[in-house]
C-alpha cells in the first residue's frame, strides 16, 4: 500500500512527521506500506510555483491513500488567488473526486472539562459530520469580481448541487448511519436557497432506500444552535460543503480542541485523503506545540476506511486513548495537574503506547 504523504505548511511538517512515526512503527510490526513525500500549498508554490505541483497530484492520484498535514502561511496572503495554499487543497480534493467527508466529533472522557460547553452536555458525545466536498459554492461557476453597468464593483459566487452529486453523498450519509444509530439529519437553508430546496427533496428521495434510517431536516441556523444546546441529539449530520466547513469548526469545540479533530476525505472506491481538520497554524508553527493527535486519528481512520484494517485502526485510537488518560496532554487540552509536553513528545508517548 502506497501512501503519498503531503505535509504543507506552518504546523503541517511537525504533525505530519508525529503521524508518520505511527505508521512507521505499525511497519515494523509487519503493515505493508510505503511512504513517498511531496510538496502542496505554500511548500508547493515555493518548490514548483504551484500549490498543487503536477507531481504531488500524480503522486496522489498513484497512490492507495493521501495523508496530508495543512496548508496556508502569512507569506502567501497576499498571492494572486490561484497561488494561495487553500487553492493547492480545493484542486486535489476535486482533481482526486473526494467528494465525501468525515469529520467525526468525539468526546474522550478525559477531555470532558476541556469542552467549551458543560460536561453534562458533551460527556458521551458521538457526532459524524458528513460533509460533501467538492460541489457548492466552494466550485461553482461563475463567480469572480465584476463591474456593473452603473460602475459599481460586486463580488458574486454560484452556489448549486446537481442531482447525482446530491444522490451519491446521501448514499454514503446513509450507509454511514445504518453502521451507527440509524439516525441522519441533513442540513440545508431549504426555507431561503432554491439549491437546499433541490438537495432536501433528493435525500428525502434517497432515504427511501434506507426505511431503517430515520431522517430528519434541519436549517443550518437552527443546526448552528443545536449544536450548543444539545449535541448529544445529533448521530450523523449530512451536509453541503459551505454549511458542513461551518458546523464541523464549531463541533470541534465541542470535543474540547479542534487538535483532536480527524477527517477522511473519500471517493466512490474509498481511496482516501486524510488530514486533521485544523489549519497550518503559523502563530505557532516551528514551536514543537502543535497537537499531533488530530492527525495521529486522521490515520487510524486511513486504515479503517481505505485499507479496511479495523484491528490496527483500532490499536492507534486505543494508544491515544491511553496517552490522555496518562495525562499526557499538549497545551490545547493542558490542565492543571497534567503533564504538559510538546509535539514531538506526544508523537512519541502515542508510538509507544502502541
Ligand atoms: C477545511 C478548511 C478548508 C475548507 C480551507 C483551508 C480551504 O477550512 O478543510 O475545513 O474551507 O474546506
Ligand atoms: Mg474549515
Amino acid at each position: 500500500m502506497k501512501i503519498a504523504v503531503l505535509p504543507g505548511d506552518g504546523i503541517g511538517t511537525e504533525i505530519v512527521a508525529q503521524a508518520a512515526k505511527v505508521l512507521e512503527a505499525l511497519r515494523s510490526d509487519g503493515l505493508k506500506i510505503e511512504l513517498e513525500y511531496a510538496h502542496i500549498g505554500g511548500a508547493g508554490y515555493d518548490a514548483a510555483k504551484d500549490p498543487l505541483p503536477e507531481a504531488t497530484l500524480k503522486l496522489s492520484q498513484q497512490s492507495d491513500a493521501v495523508l496530508l498535514g495543512a496548508v496556508g502561511g502569512y507569506q502567501y496572503d497576499t498571492l494572486p488567488r490561484p497561488m494561495r495554499p487553500e487553492q493547492g487543497l480545493l484542486r486535489i480534493r476535486k482533481g482526486l473526486g473526494l467528494f465525501a467527508n468525515l469529520r467525526p466529533a468525539l468526546v474522550y472522557p478525559e477531555l470532558v472539562n476541556s469542552s467549551s460547553l458543560k460536561p453534562e452536555l458533551v460527556s458521551g458525545l458521538d457526532i459524524m459530520i458528513l460533509r460533501e466536498l467538492t460541489g457548492d459554492i466552494y466550485f461553482g461557476q461563475p463567480r469572480g469580481i465584476r463591474t456593473l453597468d452603473n460602475g459599481e464593483r460586486q463580488g458574486f459566487d454560484t452556489m448549486h448541487y446537481s442531482e447525482s452529486e446530491v444522490r451519491r453523498v446521501a448514499h454514503v450519509g446513509f450507509q454511514i448511519a445504518m453502521k451507527r444509530n440509524k439516525k441522519m439529519c441533513s442540513v440545508d437553508k431549504a426555507n431561503v436557497l432554491d439549491t437546499s430546496m433541490f438537495w432536501r427533496e433528493i435525500v428525502t428521495e434517497v432515504a427511501k432506500e434506507y426505511p431503517q434510517v430515520e431522517l430528519s431536516h434541519m436549517y443550518v441556523d437552527n443546526a448552528a444552535m443545536q449544536l450548543v444546546r444539545a449535541p448529544k441529539q445529533f448521530d450523523v449530520i449530512l451536509t453541503g460543503n459551505i454549511f458542513g466547513d461551518i458546523l464541523s469548526d464549531e463541533a470541534s469545540m465541542l470535543t474540547g480542541s479542534i487538535g483532536m479533530l480527524p477527517s477522511a476525505s473519500l471517493d466512490a472506491n474509498n481511496k482516501g485523503l486524510y488530514e486533521p481538520c485544523h489549519g497550518s497554524a503559523p502563530d505557532i508553527a516551528g514551536k514543537d506545540i502543535a497537537n499531533p493527535l488530530a492527525t495521529i486519528l486522521s490515520v487510524a481512520m486511513m486504515l479503517r476506511y481505505t485499507f479496511a484494517d479495523e484491528a490496527n485502526a483500532q490499536r492507534i485510537e486505543n494508544a491515544v486513548r491511553k496517552v490522555l488518560q496518562q495525562g499526557i496532554r499538549t497545551g490545547d487540552i493542558w490542565q492543571e495537574g497534567m503533564q504538559k509536553v510538546g509535539c514531538a513528545a506526544m508523537g512519541a508517548a502515542v508510538v509507544k503506547a502502541l
